[in-house]
């Protein structure tokens, strides 16, 4: 017999922290951000740096192995990298199932996830060379597997990654129809697509790469647990709002009516809100957008384009910035706000903007992955909760209900 006199009244010493705003999940070695003062940095180098003098790749060794490589360090990853670019031929036929406009981040989760059939062999996650390698794959599979998603959804035929071309040109190599696309080939927008990349690589406990660490946390292979990340990318609150925002500044259409958007988003009654602004942990402004907003303006300069979501958007950012409901609240505009429009003039269908996400985090999310199981003493991921439920009660039989 229950005495329910002890039950829901002792809750142990659990710490409610809704969102986990005050709670630190892990130690890491991996990224480090400072929200007050706009700081992030890879492995104790600032993102400012990186953007200006690195490459998506080198930014991905360092986070998977703590240091800059020397060059002949970099030339053995390269070529790692390069030797599995190639996407199983069996995983083409899955695309085959997936509805002709079945959106694309459905289609890389799925996918990422069935790495794990193709490569259960070897994925022991207690042995470092099989992370390794597993760490090699996604990194070097992911374009391909995006570009697939891509052209799947428009009804071309897939392209067989190009070797011979750098990790970023090889991307667009395969995603675009060259000399149809010349705007995506330009070396204009690789640069512009290698810098978003870095950006984007890592950014500590965000929620996908926490929810990486959890499905990790219990075991589950590489595969298994990135495409989880991808999931939780997908969540417009997360890296579904760079999709959201360009979604949003088309709705808003003119400067004239971003008035209107910004009195809607101060309305409690009303859960529309300034996709691309405000950011759990940057309180004064995110490093990242700074580089991002002027790049946006070169980008669209050096490629002739003349955007007017651009007017729309630096209106919105205008008016958001001086008005008391987002600076008392510490809203700013994040990574997001202006990624969209960079994409946008890059040719790349606002749908794939999520999917561009992926293809970056992947280097952090594995790295976080790398880490947790190098760490000693680690214990898989279990939150508590406060339960808010009836009391205990008897059964009651189908017909006296
Ligand atoms: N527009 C209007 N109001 C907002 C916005 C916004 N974009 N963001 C937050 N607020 C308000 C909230 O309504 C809340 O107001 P209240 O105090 O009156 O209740 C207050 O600011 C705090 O908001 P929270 O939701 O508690 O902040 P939290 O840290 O949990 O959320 C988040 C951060 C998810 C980024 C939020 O600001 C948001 O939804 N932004 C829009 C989506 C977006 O751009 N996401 C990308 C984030 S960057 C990334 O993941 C890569």
């Amino acid at each position: 017999c229950i005495d329910i006199s002890t039950l829901y009244k002792d809750t142990g010493h659990f710490t409610y922290d809704v969102g986990y705003g005050s709670t630190a999940s892990t130690k890491s070695a991996i990224t480090y951000i400072d929200g007050d003062q706009g700081v992030l940095l890879y492995r104790g180098y600032p993102i400012e740096q990186l953007a200006e003098k690195s490459s998506f790749l080198e930014v991905a060794y360092l986070l998977l192995n703590g240091e800059l490589p020397k060059p002949t360090e970099f030339a053995a990853f390269e070529n790692d990298i390069t030797h599995h670019t190639m996407m199983h031929e069996s995983l083409k036929d899955f695309f085959k199932g997936f509805h002709h406009d079945a959106h694309p981040m459905a289609m890389l989760a799925a996918s990422v996830a069935s790495l794990s059939a193709f490569y259960h062999d070897d994925i022991d996650v207690d042995n470092a060379e099989d992370r390794k390698l597993a760490a090699i794959r996604l990194i070097a599979k992911m374009p391909t597997i995006a570009a697939a998603c891509y052209r799947y959804s428009i009804g071309w035929p897939f392209r067989y990654p190009r070797n011979n071309l750098e990790y970023v040109d090889r991307f667009l190599h395969m995603m675009f129809e060259v000399p149809s696309e010349p705007l995506a080939m330009s070396p204009v927008a690789a640069k512009a697509l290698d810098l978003l990349f870095i950006l984007h690589a890592d950014h500590e406990q965000n929620a996908s790469t926490s929810t990486v660490r959890l499905v990790g946390s219990t075991g589950a292979n590489p595969y298994a647990s990135i495409a989880a990340g991808i999931t939780a990318l997908w969540g417009p609150a997360h890296g579904g709002a760079n999709e959201a925002v360009l979604k949003q500044l088309q709705e808003i259409g003119t400067p004239d009516k971003v008035e209107t958007a910004v009195l809607r988003a101060k309305d409690k009654n009303d859960n529309f809100r300034l996709m691309g602004f405000g950011h759990r942990v940057y309180k004064n402004f995110d490093p990242r957008a700074k580089i991002i907003r002027e790049m946006c303006h070169k980008v669209l300069a050096e490629l002739g384009v003349n955007d007017p979501l651009l007017d729309v958007a630096m209106k919105l950012e205008e008016a958001a910035l001086k008005d008391d409901y987002f600076v008392e609240r510490k809203l700013y505009p994040n990574v997001d706000f202006y990624s969209g429009i960079i994409y946008k003039a890059l040719g790349i269908p606002t749908e794939m903007f999520t999917v561009m996400f992926a293809i970056a985090r992947t280097a952090g999310w594995i790295a976080h992955w790398i880490e947790q199981h190098e760490t000693p003493g680690a214990r898989i991921g279990r939150p508590r909760q406060i339960y808010t439920g009836h009391d205990v009660r008897d059964y009651v039989a189908s017909g006296k209900r």
